[in-house]
């Protein structure tokens, strides 16, 4: 029979997009970002929150890549989580990871940005369906205290988009009716296996640091880099300003 040729190869290309073989995300294009409207756009969302609220040299890099993000521009940026921590492409089919010492403005950043996009009723396609791309939050905590009560984790694990903050504060042993478990390790390893779910995530853990890997083992550890892009947010406890 031979190699398969040029037309079949199409064949082949077309069954598997049509039929959502690999599910996975597609962006509806909003591209160019106008950065200047969008950046005052959230600048009025966070001071209508708190006055106090800036975009400085601190955060400029994280918004504006939230932004491209957001939006679905190809140019978006992020850093290496390796210690090197250059500048890197960024990949809009993946999550977000932004690591950062307490008061930084991580779970900020992700609520602002999740006004921003009901604002602007941006959508994402997963699987070819139409979803709000939009989300709440739950703190690991709370995702830990509903296990212990109900036993139910898959909930967190099955979310087309999840937004997952404090990761890492949990205790990473959590027992429902003598059921001992890691919950946030199970849900992102199940996550980290999908191309079809969007996962974002603030931390006081830098996603390559052994805590990171002493907490939620070597496949999450692994998989990370695959799920999230990553930032990190630095400066001073904004608590205190
Ligand atoms: N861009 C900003 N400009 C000014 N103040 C801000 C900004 N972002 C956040 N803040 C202030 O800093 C406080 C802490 O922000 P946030 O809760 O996002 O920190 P965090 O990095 O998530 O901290 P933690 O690691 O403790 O969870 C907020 O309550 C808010 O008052
Ligand atoms: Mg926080």
């Amino acid at each position: 029979m031979g190699k398969v040729n040029e037309t079949q190869i199409a064949n082949i290309l077309k069954f598997m997009q049509d039929r959502h073989v690999f599910a996975s995300i597609e962006r509806m294009t909003y591209c160019p970002v106008d950065m200047e409207f969008a950046m005052s756009v959230i600048e009025t969302i966070g001071t209508y929150r708190n006055p106090k609220f800036r975009i400085d040299d601190e955060n400029r890099f994280v918004y504006e890549n939230m932004v491209r993000w957001v939006h679905g521009d190809t140019e978006m940026k992020c850093v290496s989580p390796d210690d090197s921590k250059k500048v890197i492409p960024g990949d809009i089919a993946k999550g977000i990871y932004i690591a950062g010492n307490t008061g930084t403005g991580k779970t900020w950043c992700l609520d602002i940005m999740s006004k921003y996009t009901q604002l602007l009723n941006i959508g994402i396609k997963i699987a070819g369906e139409r979803h709000a791309l939009t989300w709440g939050g739950f703190r690991a905590d709370a995702i830990i205290a509903e296990y212990q009560q109900t036993g139910e984790y898959y909930r967190f694990a099955k979310q087309p988009i999840i937004c997952i903050h404090d990761l890492g504060t949990e205790s990473t042993d959590a027992l429902y009716m003598g059921n001992r478990m890691n919950v946030l390790r199970a849900i992102l390893e199940y996550r980290g296996d999908r191309s079809d779910q969007i996962t974002l995530i603030s931390s006081n853990i830098p996603m390559e640091h052994k805590m990171f890997t002493d907490k939620y083992g070597d496949r999450v550890a692994s998989r990370m880099r695959e799920m999230c892009n990553y930032f990190e947010l630095t400066g001073q406890d904004r608590r205190k300003f």
